[in-house]
């Protein structure tokens, strides 16, 4: 198996030592790169800094351009970047198509806001003193961007990194995650293939404790993480002067209201929870994690819920059938199953799941749980559910709100002012109607309150975030 090449400043190079990376489903290796040496970072990053003035002068044409080009080029290799996401992160292949055709929106979005991004245009004559004056409000990169990505969708949350920097005409410098380099490394490959000026983009394969050195660098004032909490605060601490912008974790909730309670919504709802607590085995900030459910609701959803997990198929990822495959490592797995029996010996009752094996920990659901349990408290990132009866509507959303994190909220109900009061009351980035908190539109801002982060994705967020308005005021004009 031949190391694949990263790209230092745009150009493909070799590192030091070796980078096997395995499939989480059974171990084996499935692709080989190397580490980026301390030169070659400092190359990236002199280059990132050197090429900043010429980028953010690029026309709008050109970087839409290099943008679609990216997004048709995953188009055309779909199949080929999906199973290579399987194999790298062993989420079953049909989840890694919907994030290939994810990140195919992605840069296209990027390519369109691109286009559009034109800043304002301010009157001033409001007070008699500015009389023939106005403001051009422009927006301009701050400077090459730092991203660091997770290995939970190794495509799509690098997209996010690199095709909002790249439509605003900022450098990027990408540091994919350590088990998932492989994908990071074909997008490289495509953004090697556009006009774009060398030295705009670097995809550094390094160990996490290396990060650090970058995010100390005073030449990528802009630093993107999606990751752990502790990693995200460390940045923070790490680099309080620079422009940061944190993905953090979520522990998600969906509520079940009292007036979504036919049937067929019950059935709905059963299904959408069990598909979006278990896919890609729950490793997503928005994965359902805890469900809430009004009390005469609850025997009715429970054994729709269960019978929803138990239809889930578990097994090899690179099959068309199977629903929910391994987790990243064995150890992952073990941490889950760890929390589960913790929860258990507090009395929880495992309803479906709980049985690891290997790196595959299967659907489970939980009822009975401690509120102080780590199931509930903290992210699980893995395939596991809570649920839990309510009192009434309010009591819900007060028990969403119970939590270090705040991202996203599923709020099943039919009723117009049950969601602007969700809205109102839930401690999140964003509340989904009549559906579970795991939905995403990759242009719409995505991002949380309290432990899930700061700042916004989204391509016109995360544009808006990596620039800075500069004002220039026009004076002595006949308006
Ligand atoms: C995440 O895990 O934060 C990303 C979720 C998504 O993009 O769907």
């Amino acid at each position: 198996m031949e190391p694949r090449a990263f790209y230092v400043a745009g150009r493909p190079a070799h590192g030091e030592g070796e980078l096997t990376v395995t499939h989480p489903y059974d171990g084996r290796a499935v692709g080989r790169t190397s580490w980026a040496t301390p030169d070659q970072v400092e190359a990236a990053v002199a280059a990132a800094a050197g090429v900043a003035a010429q980028a953010a002068a690029l026309p709008a044409h050109a970087r839409a351009a290099a943008l679609d080009h990216v997004s048709r080029r995953l188009a055309e290799r779909a199949d080929e970047v999906a199973a290579l996401i399987t194999a790298e992160n062993g989420k079953p292949v049909k989840w890694a198509r919907a994030e290939v055709g994810r990140a195919v929106s992605t840069f296209r979005w990027a390519a369109e806001e691109a286009r559009r991004f034109s800043g304002e245009l301010q009157r001033l004559d409001t007070d008699p003193a500015a009389n023939g004056r106005i403001a051009l409000v422009r927006r301009v990169p701050r400077g090459p961007v730092l991203g660091i990505a997770p290995f939970n969708f190794p495509l799509n949350l690098v997209a996010h990194k690199v095709a909002p920097a790249l439509a605003v005409g900022a450098p990027i410098i990408v540091k994919p995650a350590p088990a998932t380099p492989l994908t990071a490394l074909l997008l490289g490959d495509l953004l090697a293939e556009t006009d774009l000026p060398e030295g705009i983009f670097s995809v550094l394969p390094l160990p996490n404790e290396r990060a650090a050195e970058l995010v100390a660098d005073p030449r990528l004032p802009v630093v993107s993480f999606t990751g752990s909490g502790p990693v995200g605060a460390a940045i923070r601490r790490a680099a309080p002067e620079k422009h940061v912008t944190l993905e953090l974790g979520g522990n998600a909730a969906a509520v079940i209201c009292e007036d979504w309670n036919s049937d067929e919504d019950l059935t709905f709802a059963a299904h959408r929870i069990a598909t979006f607590a278990n896919y890609q085995a729950g490793q997503s900030c928005i994965a359902v994690q805890r469900v809430y459910v009004h009390e005469w609701l609850y025997d009715g959803f429970l054994p729709r819920l269960v019978a929803a997990v138990e239809a889930l198929r578990t097994g090899d990822p690179s099959s068309e059938l199977t629903d929910v495959g391994p987790l990243v490592s064995v150890d992952a797995a073990s941490r889950v199953e760890a929390w589960v029996d913790e929860a258990v010996a507090a009395g929880a009752t495992i309803e479906v799941g709980g049985r690891r094996d290997g790196a595959t920990y299967p659907p489970t659901v939980l009822s009975g749980v401690p509120a102080d349990a780590k199931v509930c408290r903290e992210e699980v990132f893995g395939p596991v559910l809570v649920v839990a009866p309510v009192t009434d509507d309010r009591a819900a959303f007060a028990a969403v709100n119970d939590s270090a994190y705040g991202l996203q909220a599923g709020v099943f109900t039919h009723r117009l002012d049950m969601a602007f009061a969700a809205s109102r009351a839930l401690e999140v980035g964003g509340v989904i109607v009549g559906d579970v908190p795991s939905y995403r539109a990759d242009q719409m801002p995505y991002g949380g309150v309290k432990g899930s982060g700061v700042g916004r994705e989204g391509l016109r967020s995360a544009m808006e975030d990596y620039t800075e308005p500069r004002v220039t005021v026009l004076t002595g004009l006949e308006l």
